[in-house]
Formats: structure tokens, sequence, C-alpha cells
């Protein structure tokens, strides 16, 4: 890989050991200026190690990353003037409020002139400029946060778990910031477990389990090139069916809409499971056959269920 300045960040066999523990197992890629990029991946696969790396915060053990060109471990202080980060869990300090804030994290910047209000305007925080941070909403909080991240206008961002713990509605608004953000062509970098955010946002999408990167490519691609098989949805309140299709050597699951469905490898299998759950008289009111989503096709690569909040399938009890 060319060390070129074409591109925002450029990881190469990335690794960081904690004793025993490959946190970061030897990884690459790169994120292009203007690109958004997401690591998608279950608790402790090493998301948080990685961009705490390439946003200087911690030291590799091993591999190279170059930040707009720059080596993050030998030029860290011509770096951080040129990104924006949103630690995993960001909080702030209690009594002070949200404009008080951003003058205060501006003031850190010192060498540069934040347009306060129009960060806040950015965020969408206008009518609570006066607020002190501990009286914020969990989705005010996380905006705030990203407005900090903007003090000192970066070219980088780097988010970790930006809608972690926030309501649909409350995850929708920061959606918004962050395509704002991409419609002005700052790169991202995000972390998340949530399938939908990635699929929105990202250009992107790099999986990643116990430090390793499994798959990577635009959430199409990764669709596209892991659907080798096809998810059929049985929508019955009819018992025997979820049975009839296990004795059949099928692995049904019940999805958190109480729907069954049955991974088939083969087209023909489609047709074999209608035949036989109509010569065992049971019934079903509804039915999809169609190919995984990038929720199915994360699952598959990283054989683990997901966090608790997200549309995760629940294996049947
Ligand atoms: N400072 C540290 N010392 C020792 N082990 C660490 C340290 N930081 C992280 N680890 C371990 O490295 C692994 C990766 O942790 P990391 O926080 O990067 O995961 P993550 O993908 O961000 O997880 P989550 O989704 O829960 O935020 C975990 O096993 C974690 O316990
Ligand atoms: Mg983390």
């Amino acid at each position: 890989m060319t060390l070129n300045s074409e591109y925002a960040i450029e990881v190469h066999n990335l690794t960081k050991r904690y004793k025993g523990l490959s946190a970061v197992d030897n990884i690459s890629f790169t994120v292009k200026r203007g690109e958004v990029f997401a690591l998608l991946g279950p608790n402790g696969a090493g998301k948080t190690t990685t961009v705490e790396i390439i946003d200087t915060i911690r030291k590799p053990t091993s591999g190279k990353v170059t930040l707009l060109g720059m080596d993050v471990t030998r030029k860290k202080y011509n770096i951080i003037p040129r990104i924006g980060v949103l630690p995993q869990g960001f909080s702030s300090f209690d009594r002070i409020t949200v404009k008080e804030t951003l003058q205060y994290y501006s003031r850190l910047f010192c060498c540069r002139k934040t347009d306060i209000d129009g960060l806040i305007a950015i965020v969408n925080l206008k009518d609570k400029v006066k607020v002190q941070y501990k009286n914020l909403s969990g989705g005010l909080k996380q905006r705030l946060g990203i407005a900090v991240a903007l003090v000192n206008d970066p070219e980088i961002v780097f988010l970790d778990e930006p809608t972690t713990g926030l309501d649909p509605r409350a995850r929708r608004a920061v959606w918004d910031v962050l395509l704002g953000l991409k419609k002005k062509g700052k790169t991202l970098f995000l972390t998340t477990h949530y399938m939908e955010e990635a699929e929105l946002l990202a250009d992107t999408v790099a999986i990643v389990k116990r430090g390793k990167i499994t798959a990577m490519g635009s959430p199409g691609e990764l669709i596209e090139s892991n659907a080798d098989y096809l998810v059929v949805m049985l929508k019955s309140v009819d018992e025997n069916v979820f049975d009839m299709v296990r004795k059949m050597g099928f692995a049904p699951v019940y999805d958190s809409h109480g729907d069954i469905r049955v991974r088939l490898d083969r087209t023909d299998d489609v047709r074999r499971l209608l035949n036989a759950i109509e010569a065992g008289g049971a019934s079903f009111t509804g039915l999809d056959v169609r190919k995984p989503n990038l929720e199915e096709v994360f699952l598959k690569l990283t054989d683990e269920t997901l966090v608790e909040g997200s549309a995760g399938i629940k294996e049947a009890q």
C-alpha cells in the first residue's frame, strides 16, 4: 500500500496487544477524504482500541497509521488540530450550559476562532443554549458531544458509538447531523452496533471480530458477496410449523416480531419446506422469501448476537 494523502486515513498491519490478548490483530484498510467509514462489531471486538489508536489517544504495538499523510505516532501534535473526536460514552461538566461548554472546549483549542452559534445550529441545539449539561436528555448530550468534536472545524471526525442508548427518534436526529457533515465533505470514521446506521451513513463498512476484519466493502457489496442463501419468513400462530421445520433438519428461529425465520441454502428447499408444511396440515398466514440483510450478514460473519436494543434474532426457547 502506498502512503498517499488522497487518503484521510491509512492503516497498515495494525496490532495492539494487552498481555496475552490481541485487541487489534493485524488489520489494514484505507479511508478516502470525504468518505464515511464504519467499524461494525460485537462488544469487545476491538473497535474503540482501533479508533483510539487512529485518533492518537493510544499507541499501537506494531503497524503503521497515517492521518492526512502524517504518521500518528510521530506527528501527533500536527494531527490533533485537524481532527475531532466524540469518545464512546461522551460526558461533560454537569453544571455548565451548552453554550459555555462549547466556549470552554473552543478555548482549549485556543488557536482557532470557533463560530459557536454556527455549531449550535449544525447540531440543532438553538433552544438549549442556556440548559446545563446535566439537564439534557441522552440524545441532546450526544449532539452536544458532536458539536464539541467540531470546535476546531476538523477535517476528520471520529465518532465512537454516536447513537448507542438513544431512542429511535434521538438516533435519527443524530443521523441527520452526521448526514449534514457528510454533505459538507467531512471524513467520518464511526463505530456502531446498528446495521441501519451503517447502511444509512457509511460508504464502507468493516466488520470486526476479535480484533480482525472479517469483511469489508460497501453495505451493498457485503450483502451481495455473502448472500449465498435465502431467508424464508413464515407468519404463523400454528406452533406445529416451528417443529415441522426443525424436524426437516433446518434451524428455524423466532425473530423479534414472533415470525419464524429459516435460512435455506438452496431454492429447492423452499418448495420442499412449503410442501412439507402443507402435507403436515399446518398453516401459515404470511410468507416472504428474500436475500439476507446487512444484519443477517453481520450475524453470519461474526457468529455472535447483537447488543441489547438492536433488532437481533432471538433463538427459539
Ligand atoms: N487498556 C486495556 N487493557 C487491557 N485490555 C483492554 C484495554 N482496552 C481494551 N482492552 C480489551 O481489548 C478488547 C477490545 O476492547 P474494545 O474496547 O476496543 O472493544 P469494542 O469493540 O470497542 O467493544 P464495545 O462494543 O463494548 O465498545 C476487549 O477484550 C477489552 O477488554
Ligand atoms: Mg467500544
